[in-house]
């Protein structure tokens, strides 16, 4: 099939079907896998969450034990990649160390290229386990400090509370970090899990297709709008200072992070859910500040865009709850990926079990035929 026309940025095109996730952009609905998101964040765990997405139905007690345990099995880096992040700890963005030991991890795999549904779930589980020990891992020598040894008796979110800032979590802080990573976890088909798809289609294996969706993760139109927000909310200061400071960027013809989404024309139910853990956050956080300059900015750009849809979505309360919890900045983004991992290869699982080669066609719109002509004579 060919057309004269260019589906510009693949809007409002089909480019693969999925049981993974269905959203409702006008209503504002997420559900993953037939449940929604808001029941999910009430009552579930990234842990079940993860399981839901690798096999399409919440687990029993038994399976959710035997992941757990499975999970804790993963958590340790291999030798080569702790060695790699001490040689480079302090010189390259958290992101880019995440990037990487998604890298090594396939490179030191001699199953990499087993593409059968079964070691995949296992590559998907390891990665998963492995990536809270990165960053923690990272974070703890770029401060001059040792790594933090997991701990068994800690869920998935908690033990990277734990490992990142040596100090165990409340239950709050626990709960509040475990349902952003839920809320993170999948999302249809957004441009990182599609570059992972690109990737796999030429039966790539599942650590380089993930190695391409964390390179897409990053971006500011994407996952890098969380850290964005926070530089934005930094920038801005103070309350008296918002109308100036967001006329002066909208004149120069920039975006205000953390607005707006491809999908969604009323706000992210992720962002609702975001904030009303901000609130519970805020209530006991001496840290609150950013949490409630980022309501007063809300509010003034529901004023400002009114009858635009330009609504909040994930990334613009993300930054204020990751900063209570005393997370630094440039950890953001990667704990986005962090959670997002587990949406990735449940895709992955879909597309290897059902591939076929993504190569679509581009309208050529440059000059026509041409005489070649000799260096000497041009
Ligand atoms: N601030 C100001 N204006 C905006 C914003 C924004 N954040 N987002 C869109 N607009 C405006 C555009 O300038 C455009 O206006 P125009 O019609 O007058 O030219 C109109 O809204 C439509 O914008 P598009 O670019 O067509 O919308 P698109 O679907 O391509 O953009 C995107 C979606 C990239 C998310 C955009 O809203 C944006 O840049 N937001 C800021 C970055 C961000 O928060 N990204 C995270 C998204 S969520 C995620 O990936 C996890």
């Amino acid at each position: 099939m060919t057309s004269e026309t260019v589906a510009r940025g693949l809007e409002g095109v089909n480019v693969a079907a999925t049981k993974l996730c269905r959203i409702d952009g006008q209503k504002g609905e997420l559900i993953y896998s037939g449940y929604d998101i808001y029941d999910l964040a009430d009552h579930s765990t990234f842990e079940e969450v993860a399981f839901l997405l690798w096999n399409l139905r919440l687990p029993n007690a038994a399976e959710l034990t035997a992941l757990q345990d499975n999970l804790r099995a993963e958590r340790p880096l291999p030798d080569l990649a702790s060695r790699i992040l001490r040689e480079i700890v302090g010189q390259i963005r958290p992101m880019r160390a995440l990037e990487m030991s998604v890298i090594i991890s396939g490179a030191l795999d001699p199953q990499s290229s087993d593409l059968t549904n079964a070691q995949l779930k296992v590559t998907a589980a390891r990665l998963t386990a492995r990536m809270p020990t990165v960053l923690a891992t990272y974070h703890r020598l770029r401060q001059g400090l040792e790594p933090v040894a997991p701990r068994d008796d800690l869920g998935h979110s908690a033990n990277f509370l734990w490992m990142l800032n040596g100090r165990e979590p409340n239950e709050l802080e626990a709960r509040v970090f475990d349902v952003a990573m839920i809320l993170h976890a999948e999302h249809e088909m957004n441009a990182s899990t599609f570059s992972a798809l690109v990737t796999a289609s030429t039966l790539s294996d599942m650590y380089s297709a993930i190695a391409s969706a964390i390179g897409t993760l990053k971006g500011p139109l994407h996952g890098g709008a969380n850290e964005a927000v926070y530089k934005l909310v930094d920038a801005i200061g103070t309350e008296q200072n918002i109308p100036s400071h967001v006329e002066a960027l909208l004149a120069r013809g920039e975006r205000v992070m953390g607005i707006g989404h491809r999908v969604y024309k009323t706000t992210d139910p992720r962002a609702i859910i975001l904030e009303k853990l901000g609130h519970e956050l805020a209530a006991v956080s001496a840290d609150r500040k950013y949490f409630d300059l980022s309501l007063k900015l809300r509010d003034y750009l529901a004023r400002k865009l009114e009858g635009k849809p330009l609504y909040p979505n994930v990334d613009f309360f993300s930054a204020s709850v990751y900063k209570m919890l005393g997370i630094p900045s440039d950890l953001y983004t990667p704990i986005f990926a962090m959670s997002r991992i587990t949406g990735w290869t449940a895709h992955l699982l879909e597309q290897y079990a059902d591939n076929r080669l993504v190569r679509p066609n581009a309208l050529y719109e440059g000059a026509g035929n041409r005489e070649y002509v000799e260096i000497a004579s041009r």
